[in-house]
């Protein structure tokens, strides 16, 4: 037999062979049961679909669409890799606590290259551990009391004071500056208004717009500026490093670069990114946050109206002590009325809507199988709209945090969860119930046009939700 007629029988005998043998081991090896679902388009998947921009206070078609047609846990296709979407409470409190064993932080590729590699955000394992740390006492409740307090009030009565009787304004820009201003004092003590310091938020606003945006790195794309803005950034909190290093013998500053500074483990970059990380993630939510509750109250007038009396009743005790006499912590935990405020808008307006995280291990829930690899989506947003555990979703209504159920706070996830649990949301409160007391004392305020909260999903006032006030006799 010649060479060729063996080889044309040998092969396809053999070729049966393996093939008998890979559909036998693929019978034994369980096939994974992935919840429902469907990839959609190839590479972009249902990306596009799922970031459609919709009203802040619903979950928004694509997760309404998929919920109802899927179940609250689907599969699809996002961010160029398969996902599971999670908008089931259980799954998303069971991803949250087990970080680190069967899930892990996954940010897409271009918010760590724009926040940085070590960007508390972006950061996994110990390093993460090392930088909450320094994160967590630098907002701890002893700083929050004695520093912090006095100056989110300061900085407050500063914003407040520029609003003349019957001016309109945006009100999210006045609650972006004044976000951003507290945090350039507490990460550089830098001072509102200062040349350095409006250089700082210029270069910050582009920077934002790229962490929003496509991620295309070439000129002139909003990725390509926020690069930029990024290194000029990154070399003014060097210049503010060398210039402390310069001080040799004087007092560190109390502000974060002078903690940072302190841990002489930590490189200039690692630094530089965890003030640049802190710098976003304690400004932009709050800012928002605190749009969104001046919005949700001008609609909401019994619940202005209860907030008001709350802070005039601190107004009053803080008179009997003397005037122009600061808040003080007795005054801050009095106001139990303005947590539900500020938990009532989180839950409705949903600053932070869902998390990326990866699954580093095949995890097995409620008879689903998750592979390791695949990307995991928990939408706080649906949970918190979901009318199976809040009632009237959609209505605005701080009164169901008073005395509530353990429902309503175990399955509010806001501030995120577990060992990621948001480093700053104690700061966020008091930033927010403070300038709720200054602002309520001294304005009424009504819309000056109609506007609402979009999420693209990031979220925003389309027209910056301007705001007429009136200064209160
Ligand atoms: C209303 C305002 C705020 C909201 C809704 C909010 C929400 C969140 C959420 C959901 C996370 C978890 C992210 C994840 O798991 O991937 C988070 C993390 C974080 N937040 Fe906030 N945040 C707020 C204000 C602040 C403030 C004022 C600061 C700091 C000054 C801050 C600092 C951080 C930090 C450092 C992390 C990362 C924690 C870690 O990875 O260990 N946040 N925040």
């Amino acid at each position: 037999m010649s060479i060729t007629k063996e080889l044309l029988l040998f092969f396809p005998s053999s070729l049966l062979a393996l093939c008998v043998y890979f559909y036998l081991a693929g019978l034994n090896r369980k096939r994974p049961n992935l919840p429902p679902g469907c990839g959609g388009w190839p590479l972009i998947g249902e990306t596009f679909a799922y970031l459609k921009a919709h009203p802040a206070t619903t979950s928004g078609r694509f997760m309404e669409h998929h919920i109802k047609r899927y179940g609250k846990i689907y599969r699809s296709n996002l961010f160029g890799e398969p996902t599971i979407v999670s908008a089931d409470v259980g799954l998303n409190r069971f991803i949250l606590q087990n970080e680190g064993r069967l899930f892990e932080c996954s940010y897409p590729k271009s918010i760590g290259g724009i926040l940085g590699k070590w960007s508390m955000l972006v950061l996994v394992g110990e390093m993460h551990q090392r930088m909450r740390m320094i994160s967590l006492n630098f907002l701890s409740s002893a700083r929050l009391r004695a520093v912090l307090l006095p100056e989110v009030e300061r900085q407050t009565i500063m914003a407040i004071a520029s609003w003349k009787d019957g001016a309109i304004f945006s009100a999210q820009e006045e609650a972006k500056k004044f976000t951003f201003n507290l945090m350039a004092k507490n990460i550089m003590s830098m001072e509102p208004g200062e040349a350095e310091t409006e250089m700082l938020r210029r270069e910050y606003i582009t920077f934002m717009k790229g962490v929003v945006s496509a991620p295309l790195n070439f000129p002139g794309t909003p990725y390509w500026k926020a690069l930029k803005s990024r290194s000029c950034i990154l070399q003014m909190i060097e210049k503010k490093m060398e210039e402390r290093k310069g001080r040799i013998g004087a007092e560190e500053a109390d502000d974060l670069l002078g903690w940072a500074l302190k841990q002489s483990s930590l490189s200039k970059e690692q630094v530089m990114d965890l003030l640049l990380s802190l710098l976003f993630a304690g400004h932009e939510t709050s800012s928002m946050a605190l749009a969104l509750a001046i919005f949700f109250l001008q609609a909401c007038p019994k619940a202005l109206q209860q907030l008001r009396e709350e802070h005039q009743n601190i107004a009053r005790q803080k008179r009997e002590r003397g005037d122009d006499e600061p808040l003080i912590w007795e005054d801050y935990k009095q106001m139990s009325f303005s947590q539900c405020v500020i938990n009532e808008t989180l839950r409705l307006g949903n600053v932070v809507r869902f998390v990326h995280r990866k699954a580093i291990q095949d995890v097995h829930y409620a008879g689903y199988d998750i592979p390791r690899g695949w990307k995991v989506l928990p939408v706080f947003a649906a949970v918190h709209l979901d009318r199976e555990l809040y009632a009237e979703p959609h209505q605005f209504n701080p009164w169901r945090w008073q005395g509530c159920s353990p429902g309503v706070t175990s399955n509010f996830m806001g501030y995120g969860g577990g060992p990621r649990l948001c480093a700053g949301s104690e700061l966020a409160k008091l930033e927010i119930a403070v300038f709720l007391h200054h602002l309520v004392l001294n304005f009424e305020w009504a819309l000056a046009e109609p506007d609402s909260a979009f999420a693209y999903p990031y979220l925003d006032f389309p027209k910056g939700l301007p705001i007429k006030v009136q200064a209160i006799a």
